[in-house]
């Protein structure tokens, strides 16, 4: 193993040197770093940070979030995926605003106990609001310490959680988590990228994996099962001023979130008549009286299932789309945009489609 000593010399050193001014770096608010650190679970730091900022401004404290209506809540998380992460986000702030009194467990292992929270975000939380000596490890993390300690136990098996979570916590200085967990991180994200740039690396002539021509190869994941194929199957029926939504409320992708009336399939669906025979309402109250004018589709991948989304555009003739039945209601073409919170997936098509239907 490579000399351990200097590394959180180097390290912060370097951090001194490149980092960046992110807003949850200039504060230790644990309701503030919470925020930003569920943002940034799956999500990129450019990505994330307007909705660090819009988030903040809307709700400056705990109690501000937890009394927000739901709805409100997914509307604003709209469009950053994995919506259970804005679920937990918002029972969480009930429970620390209701029964803690707004004050966060000061803890890693207490702050495990908020729904959302893992092991990775506990121990960022503790470090940065509470100076808590706790190594975060993440996939930056991995990368990093895989290559210039040569690790190649794979990351994601339980051993090599164990260990890397172990050396982490070695190299980690005591009394300065905060800034060598930040540095850490960040060096993934900017240096120890996948495809890095080694001539500029200040752990250039300590690395294993660069000695060894390994880099590529490192870190190593084990295979998880393939992903899981769905058809969603969309029928968007609209008389040019309403259509049809309802809301989804199994646990599952966008649980709470609104689509069109909707036939999930395992394979390529055979066409619009397996959608009108499927979509139950269609037999009953919704008149099946309508002309199909355009089709639009779109995958999606996400981390354990690949979404092939379909979404067919009928136009009723009928000024009414009828009574609704089943949690389907009316809304306004203007309200399926500014007021319902939508899956990204159906938020781009109504940004690509909207102009032709509207202009029918
Ligand atoms: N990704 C996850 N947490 C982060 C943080 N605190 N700063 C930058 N990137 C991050």
């Amino acid at each position: 193993m490579s000399d351990e000593n200097n590394f959180d010399k180097r390290l912060l050193k370097w951090y001194e040197r490149t980092k960046r001014d992110l807003p949850w770096r200039n504060t230790r608010d644990p309701y503030r770093i919470w925020l930003s650190e569920i943002i940034l679970q799956q999500t990129r730091v450019e990505q994330g940070l307007p909705y660090y900022r819009r988030f903040t401004e809307n709700y400056p404290t705990v109690h501000d979030l937890a009394n927000a209506p739901e709805d409100e809540v997914m509307k604003l998380w709209e469009g950053l995926g994995y919506y259970s992460r804005a679920r937990n986000l918002h029972s969480s702030a009930k429970l620390v605003s209701s029964t803690m009194s707004g004050a966060f467990p000061d803890s890693s292992e207490q702050l495990q106990e908020l729904k959302g929270i893992g092991p990775y975000t506990a121990n960022a939380i503790a470090s940065f609001a509470f100076d808590e000596d706790v190594a975060v490890v993440d996939g930056n993390v991995h990368r990093v310490l895989s290559r210039i300690f040569n690790v190649s136990t794979p990351v994601n098996s339980t051993k090599g959680k164990a260990e890397f979570q172990a050396l982490a916590n070695k190299l980690l200085p005591t009394g300065h988590s905060a800034e060598f967990n930040q540095a850490m991180m960040e060096f993934g994200a900017l240096q120890c990228k996948p495809a890095p740039d080694c001539t500029i690396c200040p752990f250039a002539e300590m690395c294993e994996a660069k000695a060894q021509d390994k880099i590529s190869e490192l870190p190593v994941k084990e295979r998880k099962q393939a992903k899981k194929m769905r058809y969603l199957n969309y029928l968007m029926i609209h008389n040019g001023e309403r259509t049809l939504l309802q809301k989804r409320t199994n646990k599952d992708i966008w649980q709470n979130l609104h689509e069109f009336l909707l036939h999930e399939s395992s394979s390529e669906p055979a066409g619009i008549e397996e959608l009108i025979t499927n979509i139950k309402p269609l037999q009953g109250p919704i008149t099946s009286d309508f002309s199909i004018d355009d089709r639009w589709s779109s995958k999606h991948i996400l981390s354990h299932q690949i979404l092939h989304v379909n979404v067919w555009i009928a136009r009723s003739p009928q000024a009414s789309l009828g009574s609704s039945n089943d949690g389907i209601f009316e809304a306004s073409l203007d309200d399926v945009v500014n007021k319902y919170a939508l899956p990204v997936v159906l938020k781009r098509f109504v940004e690509e489609k909207y102009k032709d239907i509207v202009s029918q």
